[in-house]
């Protein structure tokens, strides 16, 4: 099920927006890394803090809290203290609207290093 989440204008390049369909454990993030568009779950991997608070920097975000640093495709950790990935959502663009598929939530196999 798709939902709109913002519209382009209020998520320009470099920027991080926090979607909480129902409750803080379900909330996604979604950014734009050079005009294209990720989502990604919220919750870090490791101690739980939310990601959208992160710095987004080469398709990854970064946790501020211990610096584990997600990569927006797979959702896997490049950075420890992370070990555990984050699930991975569908996103498109429709016109002005950035819409993510809130039910395509999914954990990637661990990509070869
Ligand atoms: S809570 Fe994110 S790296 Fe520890």
């Amino acid at each position: 099920m798709f939902v709109k989440i913002c519209s382009k204008s209020e998520l320009p390049e470099g920027g991080v927006f926090r979607f909480d369909p129902e409750t803080a454990e379900k909330a996604i993030v979604v950014c734009n890394e050079g005009g294209e568009y990720y989502a990604i779950g919220d919750k870090c991997s490791h101690g739980n803090w939310s990601l959208a608070e992160g710095l987004l920097e080469n398709c990854h975000l970064e946790c501020v809290l211990h610096g584990s640093s997600f990569n927006l495709k797979t959702g896997w950790p490049d950075k420890r203290p992370a070990t555990k990935p984050v699930k991975v959502f569908t996103v498109k663009v429709e016109g002005d609207d950035i819409l993510v598929d809130i039910e395509s939530g999914v954990l990637l196999e661990k990509p070869d290093a």
